[in-house]
């Protein structure tokens, strides 16, 4: 592998000098094969993958020999399996790039990019025609206090608990579980890492490509499906969840739209848009409906725009906007001053790729917002400004969007350490009101979920990008030589951009008061690069190399359960395939959790000893669900390809895990009927 490396680097040296277009062109078919996904049609780019047209690539590549384009790509993409594409591909593909960006032949960049747009593909509509029987209208009630036997939001409920009050599966019978129905789902077209969104026996789910299927949970059986398409979409984005209303399932798109599906037929009652996808914007998490309001995220947030970054809500009936919650403060309102001096075209990120939760009491729906781009505060230019309202919580009437709170974990973030994740609303025994959360650097975090005062927080891994605390506000204070940092200087942190928590959702397990959370060992260091500070510039503009935690002994996965009242660690236990599926924790006192090593496990919620696992066809990614039908309890989990560092890191420090390249799919577990 080595050997083959350098001699196609020597070849590339004079191969690659001449451009032919016929060369580019073939260069183009696999780009759009292989690459578009994650790094756009239009070479634009998208989250962690970086643009490959325009001044930012020319900043770092323009001034290297091509070979060196043609030996990186070689030895990193595509990241999945890195070199696995004929060595004259890779020629093909460095020509093409340096075509996109004018070198060679005369083509400009933009109408390459013209050119590509044209070629994304739209989606085939109504594929399967049926009807859903016994399809109950979702109400309001029916959100707020949710059937044991549905699963009828990401997290399964209001309060992001990722708990069932199912009890038919147990401690003592878990190791019976059997399959008893699999499901292939699309493959490409996106991270596969969805919730199976559970009512009356059937289930509503989002494949890649931004499909959508109404199946029969008992016996797995399609009953209709809508390819809405665009059905090529980033490798990394994926669509998490749907949600349901009344009589409608409502999808976000990766193209940053908004659509309201007629739950009994899949075909689509309207739709509209959220924002520009020519700019970059998607979606990769559904939205949450409360009180009659259709409440969604943002992202793709991180290329300079004007439009900013915003949470909006729409009327389920019409799709009309309601309200828009700008999450990257504009100059002229209200934290518009904690950005330096940095214009509004300069404020990126900002993004909310996760669904929020919601109190009916406090009339409060909280979300994560994730951190400033681009990632590095040398390469934003932003000093020390706290940039609002990235990396907060933040509490906002869902009737109107005013702000109730907010309460910023980290000001000025500056390694792509996200506190963008689930807000989990527990009451403790005494009466009081929290919301927890933790984000990357691995900080659970505790508040007050009224007020958002601060009230406590526990380090689950270990981190050392912060060296001190204030004790009564939690603010962290950065490491000196993080906080001197400069562009073009490696500056090393643990944990890594995997995060010590990412969107594997953790669970709150009522019976034990304990939260049962998925976590990563990794660290890496960190290089920003220099932007040029115009429109479409940005990004996360990084560069990165990861290594083991020390410490961990090598174990990138660790499962831990922490007291909510104490906050103390009940139990963990670690292994070397990092976890990559959300916790479901159940009545019956098992927890469920699935790998990159293709294990699904149960364990015991009380202390963490397996009960159970099996091996599925490739890394178990997704949100594993509990319902029931006629009394019958199941379990469901799907399989996955895709995702940003919650994949890359472990290729690079744990290669010898494999798994097939293909196997999205769902799978359906249930104990065996009595005799
Ligand atoms: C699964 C998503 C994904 C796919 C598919 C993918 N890339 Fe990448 N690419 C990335 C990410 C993420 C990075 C940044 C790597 C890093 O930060 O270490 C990257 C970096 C690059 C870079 C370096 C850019 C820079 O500014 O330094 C090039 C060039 C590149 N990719 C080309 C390709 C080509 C060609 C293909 C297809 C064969 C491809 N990529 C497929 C995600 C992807």
């Amino acid at each position: 592998m080595k050997r083959r490396w350098i001699g196609l680097a020597a070849m590339a040296a004079c191969a690659v000098t001449r451009i032919g277009a016929q060369q580019a062109e073939q260069g183009r078919i696999a780009y759009q094969a292989n690459c578009a996904s994650c790094h756009r049609p239009d070479l634009a780019g998208s989250g962690e993958a970086p643009q490959l047209a325009g001044s930012n690539f020319m900043n770092t590549w323009g001034s290297r020999p091509s070979s060196d384009l043609v030996s990186y790509m070689q030895g990193a993409m595509p990241p999945s399996n890195p070199g696995s594409l004929a060595a004259q591909t890779y020629l093909d593909l460095a020509a093409f790039i340096l075509q996109a960006n004018g070198k060679g032949t005369g083509t400009q960049p933009s109408e390459v990019a013209a050119a590509l747009r044209d070629q994304t593909t739209a989606g085939r509509g109504l594929t399967v025609t049926g009807q859903v029987r016994n399809y109950t209208p979702v109400t309001d009630a029916m959100l707020r206090n949710p059937d044991p036997g549905d699963w009828l939001m990401i997290r399964r409920d209001y309060r992001a608990s990722s708990y069932s009050p199912l009890t038919q599966v147990n401690a003592g019978n878990v190791k019976n579980l059997r399959l008893v129905w699999e499901w292939a789902m699309n493959e490409g077209g996106g991270a596969n890492e969805p919730t199976p969104i559970v009512h009356n026996g059937i289930i509503f789910l989002a494949n890649t490509g931004n499909i959508v299927q109404a199946i029969d949970a008992r016996t797995g059986e399609l009953i209709w499906e809508n390819r809405i398409g665009p059905e090529s979409t980033g490798a990394i984005g994926a669509m998490r969840s749907l949600a349901l209303y009344q009589d409608k399932v409502f999808l976000a798109t990766t193209d940053a739209r908004l659509l309201a599906l007629d739950a009994r037929t899949g075909k689509i009652v309207w739709q509209t848009a959220i924002a520009d996808p020519a700019k970059g914007y998607t979606n990769t998490s559904g939205p949450i409906v409360i009180k009659g309001k259709v409440v969604q995220g943002l992202s793709g947030c991180d290329q300079y725009k004007k439009d900013g970054c915003y949470i909006s809500a729409y009327d389920p009936d019409t799709g009309k906007r309601i309200w828009k919650f700008d999450t990257v403060a504009r100059e002229n309102d209200p934290g518009g001053d904690t950005w330096g001096k940095l214009p509004d075209l300069l404020r990126a990120g900002g993004d909310t790729w996760i669904t929020g939760s919601y109190d009916p009491d406090l009339n409060l729906t909280y979300w994560g917002v994730a951190q400033a781009k681009p990632w590095m505060r040398a390469t934003r230019g932003s000093g020390s400004a706290k940039a609002l309202y990235t990396s907060s919580t933040l509490a906002l009437s869902p009737d109107t969007g005013k702000l109730g709170w907010y309460y910023q974990h980290i000001g000025g973030e500056t390694l792509d350490l996200d506190e963008v994740f689930e807000r989990v609303l527990v009451d403790s025994s005494d009466g009081q009101k929290l919301v927890f959360t933790i984000g990357k650097p691995g900080i659970l975090w505790k508040l007050d979920r009224a007020t958002g005062k601060y009230l406590g927080r526990k380090e689950t891994i270990f981190q050392n990008v912060f060296d001190q605390f204030d004790e009564k506000t939690g603010e962290p204070r950065y490491r000196a030589d993080i906080l001197e940092q400069q562009t073009g200087k490696w500056i090393q942190a643990c944990p890594s951009t995997e995060g010590g928590h990412n969107w594997q959702a953790m669970s709150y397990h009522p019976g034990t008061s304990q939260l049962i959370i998925p976590l990563s060992q990794s660290c890496l260091e960190m290089k920003g690069r220099v932007v040029d500070f115009k429109e479409g510039s940005g990004g996360t503009a990084a560069d990165r190399r990861f290594f083991e935690m020390p410490g961990s002994n090598g174990n990138i996965g660790k499962l831990a359960a922490y007291d909510v009242k104490t906050m103390k660690e009940n139990w963990s236990i670690q292994q070397r395939a990092p976890f990559l599926t959300a916790v479901l924790s159940t009545a019956g006192g098992v927890a469920f959790v699935g790998d990159l090593d293709r294990n699904f496990h149960a364990v015991d919620v009380k202390t963490g000893r397996e009960l159970w696992r099996t091996r599925l066809g490739t890394a178990v990614q997704g949100f594993p669900v509990s319902f029931s039908i006629d009394g019958k309890q199941y379990i469901a989990v799907t399989t996955g390809m895709g995702g940003g560092s919650p994949r890359q890191v472990p290729l690079t420090i744990a290669p010898e895990i494999h798994h097939p390249l293909s196997g999205n799919a769902l799978y359906v577990f249930a104990l065996p009927d009595e005799k």
